[in-house]
């Protein structure tokens, strides 16, 4: 009895054995993952060919710095005039003539104003160019004027002031066309329409690395699923060769019951 009881302990101890040595080398497959050499999210883009910014290219010119102006700025800007003028419809007359609607308006023309004979002399009408010139330095632009005002020398101030005024009329003046440098081809058209292209670039752009990506993942997912695929399998395997080891073992189990029996 002695020795069939070491036996049945012996081949338990041998079973359990298996099972532990099976079970860690099942993890070991199941969960061992090599990591990889190389980044797989390389993604390469292109830059935009079109630069809004060149340090090379010209300021803006007036008509430019006019079509990103803005008329709210130029109220406060306009707070330098109201001393001698006034902006309203049919407002009166102070030291200078009212300026309502007087972009695009026939120069030295307001109505029983008596201007200089300087002003009467320019002719013609107040263009944006005029006017901005004008507002620049007034007495250069009109030696002998009656507006002693030194003039508003920031360019982009006068833009704003300038696209304000151009508001208070009935039917505004139009604003010029203007012309923008962009990745070296000229393109006509409004500032916006230029800036809108450039953006449309980036976005291109941007959806080709997108698309890149999706790509590279996609790679990723079915190497990823084809090792799951192998680990699965030789998880099977040896999951067989515990279960022959099993049998194997307890065969040895009966042998040594019959063996103690005999
Ligand atoms: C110190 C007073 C004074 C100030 C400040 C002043 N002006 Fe004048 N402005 C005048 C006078 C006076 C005239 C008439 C000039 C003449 O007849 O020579 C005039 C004329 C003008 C004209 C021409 C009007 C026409 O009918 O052709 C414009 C445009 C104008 N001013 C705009 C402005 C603006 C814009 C500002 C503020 C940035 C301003 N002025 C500030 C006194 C002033």
């Amino acid at each position: 009895m002695e020795s069939l009881e070491f036996n049945k302990i012996a081949a338990s101890v041998l079973v359990a054995v298996l099972i532990v040595v099976g079970v860690d080398k099942l993890g070991g497959i199941l969960y061992h993952a090599d990591s990889p050499d190389e980044m797989s999210y390389i993604v390469e883009i292109d830059e935009p060919s079109g630069t809004v910014v060149d340090d090379t290219a010209p300021v803006m010119s007036f008509d430019q710095l006019l079509a990103v102006a803005l008329p709210e700025g130029g109220e406060t800007v306009a707070r330098k005039c109201t001393a001698c003028h006034t902006f309203e419809m049919g407002g009166a007359e102070k030291q200078g003539p009212n300026l309502w609607n007087i972009v695009g308006a026939d120069v030295a023309a307001v109505p029983g104003y008596d201007y200089s004979s300087a002003l009467v002399d320019l002719g013609g009408v107040w263009s944006y160019d005029r006017l901005s010139d004008f507002l620049a330095a007034p007495r250069s632009y009109a030696p002998g004027t009656k507006m002693t005002f030194a003039g508003i020398s920031d360019d982009a101030d006068r833009a704003d002031l300038i696209a304000w005024m151009r508001t208070l009329s009935d039917d505004p003046l139009p604003l010029p066309e203007v012309v923008m440098e962009v990745g070296g081809a000229e393109t006509e058209g409004d500032v916006t329409g230029t800036l809108e292209d450039v953006s449309d670039d980036a976005s291109d752009a941007a959806g080709d690395a997108m698309d890149a990506a999706s790509d590279a993942a996609d790679d990723a997912m079915d190497a990823a699923s084809d090792a799951a695929d192998d680990a699965m399998d030789a998880a099977s395997d040896a999951a067989d060769a515990v279960g022959d080891a099993a049998d194997d073992a307890s065969d040895a189990i009966e042998d040594a019951t019959d063996g103690d029996n005999n």
